[in-house]
């Protein structure tokens, strides 16, 4: 059987009150999501003036995620579809506001209200039809619209995904960029099968400077996605950028050619203007730096 939990059972079932418990208690756990979430927070970019935003922990389950962005002096609401995790989040007191739903509905917040939203191994389920009324297709354009509606304008969203192939992360990525969102998605340690994490960094509103996908360490290093190296020192972020399709530019039009220009310089001569003589610079194609 698949060792992805996705493809187990749907999220409220497969984290029940067992699988819960057992997920809070899990030291390797703990240290992993601690590190998911630091990271995503990290590309949020928020900006470090010491005031406490209010952020969106989409997928909360029992506040693992939420724990980090407390330490970081921010409140937050989160949201999670398995009461059993939500259950475990008020058993361990955790500062955020908790909200039991399922993000393929929409997220039912008021528009413009946060300041920025993670989300930590969560999304991708999404990606998978558990009821026969489930389409991902919509379910994705449910969450990512309401998620755009919810953020502040050039508010950031980090959602750090593991999809099971090409097919499920495009699938995300598009939806989200139909939605409205620029940016991308960041790669840590791509040459390592064990260590790579992807993160979908979006940035709300029209594309600008702000909303290129953050370059991170190592950015010149190759993203050729070789698993063979699982060589941790060799850290490295790739990243893959994108913004909504542009307007097609025209890229045949032909330019004029050396005897138009200078069958132009000689009737503006004839005209009594002064023109610069011919050379053999005349009408000659410049560098695109120009
Ligand atoms: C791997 S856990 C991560 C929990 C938490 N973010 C952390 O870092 O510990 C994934 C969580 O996503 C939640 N989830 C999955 N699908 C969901 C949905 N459609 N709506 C809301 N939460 C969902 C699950 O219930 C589960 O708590």
């Amino acid at each position: 059987m698949s060792s992805r939990p996705e493809i187990q059972a749907p999220p409220e079932i497969f984290y029940n009150d067992d699988e819960a418990r057992k997920y809070t208690s899990s030291s390797r756990i703990i240290e992993i999501q601690a590190k998911l979430s630091e990271r995503a927070l990290e590309l949020l970019a928020l900006p470090e003036d010491g005031v406490p935003r209010l952020l969106l922990d989409i997928g909360c389950g029992s506040g693992l995620s939420g724990e980090t962005l407390t330490e970081s002096g921010h409140q937050w609401v989160g949201l999670d579809i398995s009461q059993s995790m939500l259950d475990v989040a008020v058993e361990r007191e955790v500062e955020g506001d908790l909200i039991l739903g399922d993000m393929g509905q929409g997220l039912a917040l008021r528009p413009g209200v946060v300041d920025g939203a993670i989300s930590i191994s969560a999304v991708q389920w999404l990606c998978n039809a558990d009821k026969s009324s489930h389409d991902p297709r919509k379910r994705l354009k449910a969450f990512f619209e309401s998620l755009y509606r919810s953020l502040s304008r050039g508010a950031r969203a980090v959602l750090q995904v593991y999809p099971e192939n090409v097919a499920q992360r495009e699938l995300i990525l598009s939806f989200a960029m139909r939605a409205g969102f620029a940016g991308g998605i960041v790669v840590d340690y791509p040459h390592s099968s064990k260590s790579r994490k992807e993160y979908l960094v979006l940035t709300c509103g029209p594309p600008s400077l702000s909303s290129a996908t953050p370059q991170g360490i190592g950015e010149d290093a190759d993203c050729s996605n070789d698993e063979s190296s699982e060589d941790e020192e060799n850290q490295a972020v790739c990243v893959s950028d994108r913004h909504r399709p542009r307007k097609k530019q025209k890229l045949n039009k032909k330019t004029k050619g050396r005897q138009w220009v200078l069958k132009k310089k000689e009737q503006m001569r004839k005209k009594g203007n002064a023109v610069p003589p011919d050379s053999r610079y005349t009408a000659r194609k410049r560098k695109d730096h120009f």
